[in-house]
């Protein structure tokens, strides 16, 4: 049977937005919606079942090897919001030209590893452009004893708070994370990196692959700035109302943090 998430916060949690006041990202273009799909005519069916209920998409390696770059160029000239999740990491002279293709395509968002060379080197590459490049800590797939398994000597909560770190002091807009990290991530990068987390399931949802979840309302009262979620909203019978459903919960989230941090002014 597959596991299930559950509530995995206390209310004490729900007060960490910064500079005591929700900031102004409208609450639908906080989800960012995964198609993880295998061709580009699936896609696009899907974005038009979502119609308005979708804002900003992600796309992957899936779709990108599928022909997906035309259609972040297409959903772009529609003005969505477009995160390429690209996950670049290889020598510095291929990240920064990989980088600086990726950025003539419009989007807002693209991915890379966070190990310190590949972020300098896609810093140099979008240089000038619009994009904006989030770095990834560690896989929202891997606890400690994947990483152990990988070679490394410290824990997921260790990794991703030195690549936090790095990331920060490098001038990378903004990270990937497990929404279990999100606030003790933001008390050490400060208020302006965008935090963006994965490992998103509504209450009651399969959790699949990921090992470190959490309903979307509490990732964003932990502090996430915009959610990404796949497969809770298009494997649901109906996606639209499933994104509906994850706007409203962002919604309520923003406006209990603000309730509390108004209570508190
Ligand atoms: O289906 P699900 O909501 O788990 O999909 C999560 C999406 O976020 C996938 O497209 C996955 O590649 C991506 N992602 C992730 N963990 C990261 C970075 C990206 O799950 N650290």
């Amino acid at each position: 049977m597959a596991a299930t998430t559950g509530a995995q916060a206390s209310t004490a949690d729900l007060s960490s937005s910064r500079d005591g006041s929700v900031d102004t990202i409208d609450p639908r273009d906080r989800l960012i919606v995964g198609l993880d799909l295998p061709s580009v005519e699936q896609a696009e069916a899907m974005v038009a079942r979502l119609g308005e209920s979708v804002t900003f998409y992600k796309i992957g390696m899936e779709l990108t090897y599928a022909g997906g770059l035309s259609l972040a160029e297409r959903l772009v000239g529609e003005g969505k919001g477009v995160f390429m999740d690209l996950k670049l990491h290889d020598i510095p002279n291929t990240v920064e030209r990989a980088a600086r293709q990726i950025a003539r395509l419009g989007a807002r968002f693209l991915t890379i590893h966070g190990y310190p060379q590949s972020l300098r080197a896609a810093l140099a590459g979008v240089a000038g452009s619009d994009l904006q490049l989030l770095a990834v800590t560690v896989l929202t797939s891997c606890d400690d004893a994947d990483l152990l398994e990988a070679g490394y000597a410290q824990g997921v909560k260790e990794v991703v708070a030195r690549r936090a770190l790095q990331a920060s002091e490098i001038g990378v807009h903004g990270l990937i994370l497990s929404p279990e990290e999100t606030a003790s991530v933001r008390k050490l990068v400060g208020p302006t990196m965008q935090l963006i987390t994965p490992g998103i399931r509504p209450a009651g949802a399969a959790v699949g692959d990921q090992k470190r979840v959490m309903t979307p309302a509490l990732a964003i009262a932990s502090g996430a700035d915009r959610l990404v979620v796949a497969r809770p909203v298009i494997e649901a019978a109906d996606p639209a109302a499933a994104a509906e459903a994850i706007v409203r919960d962002i919604a309520s989230a923003l406006s209990l943090v603000g309730k509390i941090n108004q209570r508190r002014d």
